[in-house]
Parts: C-alpha cells; structure tokens; sequence
C-alpha cells in the first residue's frame, strides 16, 4: 500500500494549483456575487484540459485517470466551489456516461465538443417530484419514425444554463417503474427545450441551476444512449462515478477553509498572543485536519478502484457522504475561528461555509448515501 501520490499525479497537482491561484482564486468572489462564471474562464479551463481530464485523448480529452479528475476537482474547489461542480457536472455527469455506455459514432460526434468546454455539458434526472426516488420519473418519451419525442420537466440541472450537451432520462412506460427509463444525448439549444429559470442559491452561486420545460422535444433516434430501457442503470453507474467527483468537490472546499483558518488563527491576536495557542483553537484545528485526511483517503481510494476497474459503488457513497459532512464541519469552524470577521464576505470563509451545504444533497442525499452503503452491506 502507497500513500503517496505519483510523480505524474504530483506534477498534474502542482501545474492546476498554479493555474487556479493565478486565473480562478482571484475570480471567486465576483463569481459568488455575480453569479457567473465569466466565458473566458471556462475557456481556460477547456484548453488546460480540465473539463476532460480522464476522457482518452482521441476524443479530445487529457487521456488521465480518475484519480487525476479528483485532484482538478479538489483543487480547483479549494478557491471556488462553483468551478469546482462545473468541471464535476460536465466530466462525470456527461461526458462519463457518453464515454462508458455511447457508441464509437456517439463518443466521436459529442466527446470532443466537451473536452474542449465548446459545449457544457449536464444531466437531466431530477424532477419536481422525482428526486431521491429517481426512478420516478415522470418525463415521457414515445417513438415517432426516425425520433424520439420527449415531453416533461427537469429541475435542479447543475450547468443547464450554458444550453450545451445533456444526457436526458425519460420513461416510455412508467407503469414498468425503473425499467421504463431510457436515457438519450440531447443538443440543450435545440426546438422544444426552455428555460423555466435558473435558480437562485444559498451557495455555490456562481453555477448554474436550471429548471427546463421538455416540450415535444425530437432527438433522432441515433441519440438514444445505452439500451432502451437501461436508462436508470445508465443514472446509477453515472452517479457513482459522479459523487467521487462531490467528494473530491466538498474535499477542496475543506482545504480551502482549512488552509484560512489556521494561517488566521497565527496572525490573530487576543488577550496578547496568538489564537492558536489556545488550546480551544488547537483542538478545533486537529479535528479539522483529520476529518479532511479521511475523507481525501476515502474520495482517492474509490478514484483508484475505478481506474483499477474494480466495483467502487460503496466507497463512491461513503467518500460522498464523508467528505460532504466534513466540508460542513470545517467551514462551520473556520467561520467560527475567524470570529466575528468570518461573517463578513471579505474573508471568504462565510461564502465556503454557504457553498459547502450543498454537498451534502446533490448526487444523492446523504440519506441516500446510506441507504446505498447499508443495502449492499446487508445484501
Ligand atoms: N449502482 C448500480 N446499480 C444500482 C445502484 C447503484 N448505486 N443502485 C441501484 N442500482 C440498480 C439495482 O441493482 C437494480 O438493478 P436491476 O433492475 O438490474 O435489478 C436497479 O438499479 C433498481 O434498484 P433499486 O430497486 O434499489 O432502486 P430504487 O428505485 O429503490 O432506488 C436509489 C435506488 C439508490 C434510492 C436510487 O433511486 C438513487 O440513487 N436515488 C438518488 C438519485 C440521485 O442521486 N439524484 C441526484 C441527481 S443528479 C444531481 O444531483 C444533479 C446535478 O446536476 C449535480
């Protein structure tokens, strides 16, 4: 067993922390406060590579692993969790399933469009009543000749607004339940498909959060993903690799109030010395540190179980679960090490604490996550 990280993986580290601490830290404020992530940035992040980092590069992508995705996803969260699920969404959420269940003619017309960050891509499941319990949904589909016609709604889709590429799940039958479902590449800029709203959030402010209305939506039948009628087994193995990339997210958010909150607690003083003498601080500062390690042990473990093609689901839902309560604890603390300036936006501690809820509900809840770690320990 190795803990350290390869020379590879260190120089993939090093040249992306570089890369947010010049280009995406400066930035993260005004994201949070204009709720955007400015074109030119998400350009950037298309040529380092960043939105595909474990797509094979005859598709465009960076040819790494998922391991190297995680690392792009922690650190880039570090300074600014909205770039953090942007790049999480588009790569696991999208391009991830096109990649394991497309075709070749799928994964050469739709991959190199998102390696690239011409096209955002996203994952239309969740719907209004249709959350937790995916296999509810209630978007339908029928055949019609060449396509397939799509009519319902979606909410809650993370880089909706950017109207790129999405994997969509419809039901053809929803008497058949999860077996009803089928899930199809569609073109978000396409007749049929409207913006009911982007939403307006508690954190990670500077994503979006779309809300769309499906009005007989054609998609030619070639977009069809997978097996009709496979499309929630699409949704499942899309989400399991989809929540190491939420854990490596809530990972970065950790560090980042982390990293804050201990060179505070050295600069500030009260009652003449440094915080951090006190034993008060000292003692939040170690829980702090060994919540974060676990949880980067257990979101690099479940990465490199999927690069070794072995089964990961329970380690992606505990390295969720984990890392998500852990990015709540810390930033909870830092805000609080930083007293009464953590309440103001300028030290950003506040806008970390506001971003990392979010962790914890999206890509499953983490009730969700329990219930998906206890039924394989009982089965
Ligand atoms: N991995 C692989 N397969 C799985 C699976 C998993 N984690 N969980 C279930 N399955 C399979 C089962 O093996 C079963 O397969 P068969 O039909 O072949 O036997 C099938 O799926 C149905 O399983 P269940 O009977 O257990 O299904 P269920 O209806 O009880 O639901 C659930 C299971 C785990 C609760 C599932 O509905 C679930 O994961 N819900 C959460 C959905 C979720 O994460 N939503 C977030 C949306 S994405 C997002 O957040 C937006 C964003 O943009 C960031």
């Amino acid at each position: 067993m190795n803990f350290e990280l390869s020379q590879d993986h260190k120089v993939l580290r090093d040249s992306v922390r570089d890369f947010v601490n010049n280009e995406i830290k400066p930035l993260a404020m005004e994201i949070d406060e204009k709720h955007a992530i400015p074109d030119t940035l998400v350009q950037q992040m298309g040529e380092m590579g960043l939105l595909g980092s474990y797509l094979p590069e005859e598709y465009g992508g960076a040819g790494m692993d998922m391991l190297s995705y995680a690392i792009v996803v922690e650190e880039v969260s570090k300074a600014c969790a909205s770039s953090g699920v942007l790049i999480s969404a588009h790569t696991s959420l999208c391009s991830g399933p096109i990649l394991t269940f497309g075709t070749e003619e799928q994964k050469q017309k739709w991959l190199p469009d998102l390696n690239s960050g011409e096209k955002i891509g996203c994952f239309l499941l969740t719907e209004p009543d249709a959350g937790s319990d995916a296999g509810g949904t209630a978007t339908t589909y029928r055949r019609e000749g060449d396509e397939f016609v799509i009519n319902g709604s979606k909410i809650f889709i993370t880089n909706g607004g950017f109207l790129g590429t999405g994997v969509v799940l419809a039901s053809f039958d929803r008497s058949l339940k999860h077996k009803g479902i089928s899930a199809f590449i569609v073109d978000l800029n396409s007749p049929g498909v409207s913006i009911l709203k982007n939403e307006n959030k508690m954190g990670i402010r500077g994503s979006y959060t779309t809300a769309f209305a499906l009005d007989d939506l054609r998609v030619p039948a070639e977009n069809l993903l997978g097996k009709e009628g496979k499309g929630f087994n699409v949704a499942m193995d899309t989400l399991n690799g989809g929540r190491i990339g939420i854990a490596a997210q809530a990972l970065g958010i950790a560090e980042g109030a982390f990293e804050r909150a201990l060179a505070y607690s050295k600069e500030r003083k009260q009652f003449g010395q440094a915080i951090c003498d006190f034993q008060t601080i000292q003692f939040k500062l170690a829980d702090m540190k060994t919540r974060i390690e676990t949880s980067k042990l257990l979101t690099y473990k479940a990465a490199c179980l999927k690069d070794a093609g072995q089964n990961y689901t329970m380690e992606s839902a505990m390295c969720k679960m984990h890392a998500s309560e852990t990015a709540t604890y810390v930033t909870k603390e830092a805000l609080q090490i930083h007293g009464g300036y953590g309440y103001i936006a300028d030290y950003e501690v506040e806008r970390m604490y506001r971003d990392a809820k979010i962790t914890e509900i999206y890509e499953g809840t983490n009730e969700i996550q329990r219930v998906v770690i206890s039924k394989l320990l009982l089965s």
